[in-house]
């Protein structure tokens, strides 16, 4: 069990969603699919797509406000911000760095982390050993992706999968034994190519080639993914729960990665869980990549299913491939940021 000196946890959460919805119906006119295909195989009814003003920043910007909001904090009481996302507005400057400027920060430290579906675990349990050792208060955890820029309409075995989001909390000093208890980090690099965009970095900068070969967009082995997506949640959910010195039959709730329903069903399974102890929103928003996690942590939190006291894990996985782990014990007594 992992011992901490001092307790970091999740002082408010936010989140945004585009305003357009992608219905499985208007998916049956764009590729060889159909409603019934798209339910039993993911779950997923719909999805959002941004309109073309819309960027990774201007959506994280909007998730951001919200969670500042529910933490009941101004903007310049943030002094780190961390955007994990694998769809940035352009190549550099970082998403972070322009979602400082929207909040009107400066000087700031902010910068984005790319671990795929897993980006948002990892960019909370960077935030908190940043916090943890450093002169850092309180930071902002982004996860966005507008996926649906780079996903491929013509490709049946994917489009029907994705969609746009962003999920948002800030992270600040809890008292003792509430927030953030474990986390376990992860990736096993020799499985990249199970989930990639192929071109556009540079291995294959961008050419008229590479356009016409339709390689700027996700490109999946979806049956290898599912098996290491189901094994490495019973894993890494397991390990992490013992980590946080628990049992399994005290984890009040878990948010998974919101990828497909029956890779939730799987993992719920074998972890020994009932699947109502698992928060599922993947139905109305698809696979949101980064957004994913922090997107249904905000639900699960506004509808008031997260009661004070409780233990919740947080596991998801994605393109790396990676993984990450939490378990947080939630603090949601009176003032959300408390007398720290
Ligand atoms: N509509 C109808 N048929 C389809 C569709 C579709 N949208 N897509 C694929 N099919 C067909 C295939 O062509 C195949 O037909 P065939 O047998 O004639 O060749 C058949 O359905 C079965 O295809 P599989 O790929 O074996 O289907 P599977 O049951 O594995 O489901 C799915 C596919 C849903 C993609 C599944 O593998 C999955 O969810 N994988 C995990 C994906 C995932 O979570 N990715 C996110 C990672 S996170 C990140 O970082 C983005």
């Amino acid at each position: 069990m992992t011992v901490r000196d001092r307790y970091f946890g999740v002082l408010g959460t936010g989140s945004a969603a585009p305003e357009r919805i992608l219905t499985n119906a208007e998916l049956e006119t764009m590729v060889d699919t159909s409603d019934e295909w798209i339910v039993s195989r993911t779950g997923i009814k719909e999805r959002r797509i941004a309109d073309e003003k819309t960027t990774s920043s201007t959506l994280a910007h909007r998730a951001a406000l919200a969670a500042l909001e529910s933490a009941k904090l101004g903007a310049e009481e943030i002094d780190l911000i961390i955007c994990a996302t694998v769809t940035p507005d352009m190549a550099f400057p970082a998403t972070a760095c322009l979602l400082q400027d929207l909040l009107g920060l400066r000087r700031i430290p902010a910068f984005d982390l790319s671990a795929g579906c897993s980006g948002f675990g990892y960019a909370l349990s960077v935030a908190e050993s940043m916090l943890r050792s450093g002169p850092y208060k309180r930071a902002l955890v982004v996860g966005v992706d507008l996926l649906s820029r780079i996903t491929d309409y013509e490709d049946r075995s994917t489009c029907v999968l994705f969609g746009d989001g962003a999920g948002a909390a800030i992270l600040g000093e809890l008292p003792e034994g509430f927030g953030i208890l474990a986390s376990e980090l992860g990736a096993d690099g020799a499985r990249g190519s199970l989930l990639q965009m192929p071109a556009g970095g540079s291995l294959r900068p961008a050419s008229l080639a590479s356009v016409e070969e339709r390689q700027h967009y996700i490109r999946m082995q979806g049956s290898d993914v599912f098996k290491f997506a189901v094994r490495i949640m019973d894993e890494a959910g397991k390990r992490v729960v013992a980590q946080a010195g628990l049992e399994m039959d005290q984890v009040d709730l878990v948010v998974p990665h919101q990828a497909n329903m029956r890779i939730i069903s799987a993992a719920a399974s074998r972890l020994g869980l009932p699947e109502e102890k698992f928060f599922v929103n993947v139905e109305r928003y698809g696979n949101t990549s980064a957004a994913s996690i922090g997107l249904a942590l905000d639900e699960a939190a506004r509808s008031g299913l997260l009661k004070h006291g409780d233990h919740v894990v947080l596991v998801g996985f994605g393109a790396g491939l990676t993984w990450s782990a939490l378990v947080i014990k939630w603090w949601a007594e009176g003032d959300q940021h408390g007398s720290c």
